[in-house]
């Protein structure tokens, strides 16, 4: 028995392209398939770039289509590269109609963006595990690097493949079903960023208007500690963005964390809570940083005090090889903290939060 073709081209709608998260009958990637008489089947795909990183996801994923299919023998898969005319229909078709310049989060997700007075209190870490815990709770959310200059995020989630640009369009990285858009993911080597204020703006608004994201529930954006230039582009490239404030117990940090407040509210961002890192040594619960910081902040702030997060150091081991706590040590106390964090920052929905910061108008 020959097996049909057109049972194969319906059989290969099931192979989704792990990055565009879309199948490749959809993306025009199948180039070829041959049926030959002793029911060997030969499928060519066209990629985006020559030797992608996910190849081994694509021979996953055809021969698991295919190869139940009646009289199929055997399967080979064969690889190509798009043509620039290719990939330029390939673009349009991504961007659904939009211009180059336009916001392309479409339909918006809910922004939030993980802010700090302070540097070094935890916000990147906090980044990538509540959007891990974000995704295991079914969202679909992708993950924005603002700290241009401090990049950590691939380091963070050991995701290092370049981002694939299809005509104008850059593909954000994956890792599952995470996206991410860092600039680390762009530099060749640990090269530092030296731009200035029109620089970051133009970066940052590149990646939410040429990075293709697809449909997201949340967008997790990693902010630079401070004040600067960046938090000023946010809040104008994104004004509906919701701000969680990390801080230390100490006063002191806590102190440097209303200014970080203010200048969301400066800028039309909305401070939804806040989150208290560091806040006691796991095992011996010895308080390392005082205590009361995060409550204090809350209160000042009039937002809820979102959760406590221990000193833990499998969370700190744990970043440094590239896994999210939440994912490699779920049982740990860390996790179980910044999960239950996610969860109330997934039923924080926008409506029910006040608009104003009465003690800081
Ligand atoms: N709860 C924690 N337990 C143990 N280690 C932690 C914890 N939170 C953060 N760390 C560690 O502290 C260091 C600083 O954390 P992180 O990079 O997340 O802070 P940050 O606020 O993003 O810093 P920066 O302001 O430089 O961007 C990292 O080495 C991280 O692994
Ligand atoms: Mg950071």
């Amino acid at each position: 028995m020959i097996p049909d073709r057109d049972a194969i081209l319906k059989a290969l709608e099931q192979v989704i392209d792990p990055e565009l998260k879309r199948p490749v009958t959809d993306l025009d990637m199948v180039r070829d398939v041959t049926v030959r008489p002793d029911g060997g089947v030969a499928v060519t795909i066209a990629l985006t770039v020559v030797g992608c990183p996910l190849r081994h996801s694509f021979e996953e994923q055809v021969d698991r289509a295919l190869g139940g299919l009646p009289g199929v023998t055997s399967v080979t898969l064969s690889f190509d590269v798009m043509s620039p005319e290719e990939k330029a229909a390939l673009s349009t078709r991504l961007r659904g109609g939009r211009t180059e310049r336009e916001i392309s989060l479409e339909p918006t997700p809910r922004v939030v963006a993980i802010a700090s007075g302070k540097g070094g209190v935890g916000k990147s870490s906090l980044t990538v595990n509540i959007a891990a815990a974000l995704d295991s709770l079914g969202q679909r959310v992708g993950l924005l690097d603002a700290d241009v200059y401090g990049h950590s995020l691939p380091l963070m989630l050991g995701v290092h493949q370049r981002p694939v640009v299809v005509d104008k369009m850059i593909v954000p990285p994956v890792r599952g079903d995470l996206k991410l858009i860092s600039i680390g993911n762009f530099l060749d080597d640990n090269s530092p960023v030296m731009w200035r204020g029109p620089m970051l703006h133009r970066a940052l608004e590149q990646f939410l208007s040429d990075v293709h994201w697809g449909e997201l529930d949340t967008l997790v954006v990693d902010m630079p500690p401070g004040t600067g230039d960046i938090a000023i582009s946010l809040g104008q490239l994104l004004p509906r963005a919701e701000v969680l404030l990390v801080t230390t117990p100490q006063p002191a940090a806590q102190q440097v964390a209303i200014r970080a407040a203010l200048m969301a509210q400066k800028t039309g961002t909305r401070v939804i809570g806040v989150v208290e890192n560091m806040s006691w040594l796991v095992g011996t619960g010895q308080e390392i940083f005082g205590s009361g910081g995060g409550a204090a902040l809350a209160a000042e702030l009039d937002v809820p005090l979102l959760g406590q997060v221990p000193l833990d150091p499998i969370l700190r081991e744990s970043a440094d090889a590239g896994d999210p706590v939440v994912e490699s040590h779920p049982d740990s106390e860390s996790a179980r903290a910044i999960v239950a964090i996610a969860e109330r920052v997934a039923a924080l929905r926008p409506g029910t939060i006040r608009k104003s910061l009465t003690l800081l108008s």
